[in-house]
């Protein structure tokens, strides 16, 4: 427990203590237009937008190499030729004393060497594309010291891809050279491709009095990052490499400390599209106080940004990440999307994906209304006149990107979203907002929904649910495909909660041709999902063949018998008929699929014995969609459980997948990932690295543990009419208290559970005054209300 680091809640940080982690447990410092990622070894990348085509800085961070680099460096030398860095890496020096601090937007190293105190914090400011490494050093001798620090980093070629592919041409497109006026490495990359031309430099708010260009010169022959040649001779060569070469920027400042002295200075890595704007960013931060003013302005933006929902709980765990981490994360995830992470390359185009992106929205509706608002409006651009969604597009360059295969499941995603924003605002007139189809003509938000859903609904298989075309939710279902007539029981019953919402919505634009199109294809598909064609004696099937072939997820399989979403999305969708299939098939789930780990997405996977006429399922058993705990499914099941007002059980498998307590319970180096973020998988049984978190920061997973732990345990839920309070708690918990911003008003939800239930709900007060029902109702004049709840 604890073994590398832990929560320190009052700062909002998580405080590293050992210089290796399992893996690089990294933060990540952005302004939503300019990111660097950053390990507790100082390890990461820097890039402008989208971390495959705006690469500043290299970065090798893959499993072969566990111990990630490069960085944004600094090497401290003194006179006697000792060196130390603070981030520890690379040099690797013994310190007195280390720590790594993670926090909202900017990592903080502390490190003690012979007496020398060094607080180094690399931030990005909110306005402005820079990575500040603001380092304030303290001497604590006796005597006074000489110092001379380098700074470095190591240049990339902006398309990512470029590096492995191509680096020996792309080397010779690069111009590195020193700009006297500005103190500043000036790093040129002039090549015609469709990118952002970016203008970096990278600069001291020190006097400069050495630099370097060339990475060959700065580490020498047979050097390495550990102790480069020229800093173990203490000068820089200064050399530029206005030609090409292998691109770096190296600065060397000269310090002198008397005793008791502290000196602040700050490295500045910045871009722009312009030299003259670039330059400028130069100069802003030459000035420390300004740097401090920017930072300061990060913190309060995250401060502001949580204050939306904090929650006091009885489980600290749960509090903890509700109130910190997870909001946190649905930033990340939200703005950077499917990008670059410890453990991912960031190689692949980015952009964005229809409904990755549409679920990402849907945490950041109540804490960053306006951003969510704005991509709902972005993914509605790409839909079709036909009704099918641009899996992946480039809202950048305004352009569809072609590759990724058809999601049939498209069409739901923005249905719930929409629903989700318009019970968080209130604001009805956005379903009536226009908006274009792609090259077609603008129709209104509510077309938009039922255009989409009528494109599902219009393409049927043989027990009538909706054809999984390429795949549905399921990335990895395209392999089983044989004839294209295969149906998905998902995304029926996914379709029917979305006519549910949309329903809801379109009863409050008068919309009544809607309402019964709504209400016929809920009858019906409900019908159609409770045939012996698709319910298998004790659960929902999963992916059914035109052919007689066993379903995939039905008992006449060797393997992949069942899948949990079938189960879950039975009960979110009110499908299950009669209303006793609904707690039997999640009964199956546990039974079949439960682990210690979380709920396995299908069981038993497949073992790499095909049946006769069967793919192999990519992964291996136990690993991500064959039979691993896809934690994104998952939280699903959560959601059906608090449906199922089963609160003890939806808290048990809440708790499963947070990261702190996985870390905790698991172990650090099994989890290995970081405690303070989520993982998208676990590896389980049979795979012997069970227990192991897969691929954090990125994930479903992030958008939908907020939602089920806020909205369905905590129970406090926007709906179209107000503020629905509808607690489905752990049964041991005497009270909580929620505060919560919605619709301009600020409410202080107490809840009291004096006979220990899970659910139910025996009386509110608002501000003292009973009401009826549990929605709230809305406060016309107040800006703070309180509300006093009694479970029972
Ligand atoms: C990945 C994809 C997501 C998909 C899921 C399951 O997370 O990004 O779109 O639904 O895997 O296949």
């Amino acid at each position: 427990m604890d073994k590398y680091g832990k929560f320190d809640d009052k700062a909002r940080e998580y405080v590293i203590k050992e210089h290796f982690t399992p893996l690089p447990w990294i933060n990540f410092l952005t302004n939503d237009n300019f990111t660097a990622i950053i390990s507790q070894a100082g390890g990461g990348c820097a890039f402008y937008r989208e971390a495959s085509t705006g690469r500043l800085t290299k970065y090798n961070q893959t499993r072969a190499i566990p111990v990630d680099r490069p960085g944004y460096y600094l090497y401290i030398r003194e006179s006697d030729g000792k060196v130390w860095s603070p981030t520890y890496e690379p040099v690797r020096a013994k310190l007195s004393g280390w720590k790594c601090r993670h926090g909202l937007g900017y990592t903080t190293y502390h490190a003690q060497h012979r007496k020398l105190n060094a607080e180094l914090t690399y931030f990005v400011p909110r306005n402005d594309d820079a990575l500040l490494w603001n380092m304030k050093l303290t001497n604590n001798r006796d005597t006074a010291v000489d110092l001379t620090s380098f700074a470095f980093v190591e240049f990339s070629f902006l398309l990512a891809i470029r590096e492995p592919q191509y680096w020996q041409w792309c080397r010779f497109y690069t111009s590195t050279t020193f700009d006297k006026s500005l103190d500043a490495v000036k790093y040129d990359y002039h090549v015609y491709e469709d990118q952002p031309k970016l203008k970096i430099y990278l600069t001291s708010s020190l006097p400069v009095s050495g630099f370097d260009c060339d990475r060959n010169s700065f580490l020498g022959r047979g050097g390495t990052l550990d102790m480069p040649a020229a800093v173990k001779e203490g000068k820089l060569a200064c050399k530029e490499l206005p030609g090409g070469g292998f691109p770096i920027a190296a600065l060397e400042n000269k310090i002198h400390l008397e005793p008791g002295q502290t000196i602040e200075f700050t490295v500045n890595l910045c871009c722009s599209l312009s030299w003259e704007k670039s330059a400028g960013i130069v100069k802003k931060y030459k000035d420390n106080a300004v740097v401090q003013d920017e930072l300061a302005k990060v913190k309060n933006y995250w401060a502001d940004y949580l204050d939306v929902y904090q929650a006091d709980l009885p489980d600290k765990d749960f509090q903890r990440m509700v109130n910190i981490w997870n909001p946190y994360n649905c930033s990340i995830a939200f703005n950077r999307k499917k990008s670059m992470t410890g453990m991912t390359t960031g190689m692949e185009k980015g952009g964005v994906q229809s409904r990755d992106s549409s679920q990402d929205s849907m945490s950041l509706i109540s804490l960053r209304t306006d951003l969510a608002k704005e991509r709902m409006e972005i993914i509605y651009r790409y839909q079709m006149p036909s009704g099918e969604y641009y899996s992946s597009f480039d809202p950048d360059h305004g352009k569809p990107s072609d590759f990724y295969a058809v999601r049939s499941d498209n069409g739901v995603w923005p249905v719930y979203t929409t629903y989700d924003y318009v019970a968080e605002t209130g604001d009805i007139s956005f379903l009536e907002k226009k908006i274009p189809y792609w090259q077609g003509e603008d129709v209104s938000i509510v077309e938009h929904m039922v255009q989409g859903l009528k494109h599902i609904a219009s393409k049927r298989g043989k027990n009538n649910l909706p054809l999984i075309i390429e795949i549905d939710w399921n990335d990895n279902l395209y392999i089983f495909h044989e004839d294209g007539k295969e149906e998905s029981v998902m995304l029926a019953q996914q379709l029917v909660y979305a006519c549910r919402l949309l329903k809801e919505m379109a009863l409050k634009v008068n919309r009544g041709e809607i309402v019964k199109w709504c209400d016929g294809l809920i009858e019906e598909m409900t019908r159609n999902l409770n045939t012996d064609g698709v319910w298998d004696g004790e659960w929902y099937k999963r992916y059914i063949y035109s052919s007689n072939k066993p379903a995939l997820g039905s008992k006449d399989r060797r393997e992949a018998k069942i899948f949990i979403n079938t189960q879950s999305w039975a009960v979110i969708s009110d499908t299950a008929v009669p209303a006793s299939r609904a707690q039997m098939c999640m009964e199956q789930a546990h039974k079949r699929c439960g682990t210690k780990f979380g709920l396995k997405l299908c069981s038993p996977p497949f073992t790499g014995i095909p049946e006769p006429e069967d793919p192999l399922y990519n992964n291996g058993p136990g690993i991500r969609e064959n039979g691993g705990v896809f934690n994104h499914a998952h939280t699903w099941a959560v959601m059906a459980e608090t449906i199922l007002r089963r609160g003890d059980k939806a808290y048990e498998l809440y708790r499963q997948v947070l990261p702190n307590v996985s870390s905790r319970e698991r172990g650090e180096d099994v989890y290995v990932n970081e405690p303070y973020a989520f993982s998208s998988t676990s590896v389980v049984d049979p795979d012997p690295r069970e227990g192991e978190g897969d691929m954090a920061w990125f994930s479903g997973t992030v958008t939908w543990m907020y939602l089920v732990g806020t909205q369905y345990i905590l129970g406090i839920r926007p709906e179209l009419d107000g503020l629905l309070i509808d607690p489905c708690i752990p049964s041991t918990w005497g009270k909580f208290t929620v505060k919560r911003e919605f619709r301009g008003v600020i409410y202080t939800i107490k809840v009291k559970n004096p006979n220990h239930v899970s659910t139910g709900i025996k009386s509110i007060k608002v501000d003292g005054v009973k009401i009826e029902g549990n929605v709230l109702p809305e406060s016309k004049d107040k800006k703070e209300v309180v509300v006093d709840v009694v479970m029972g």
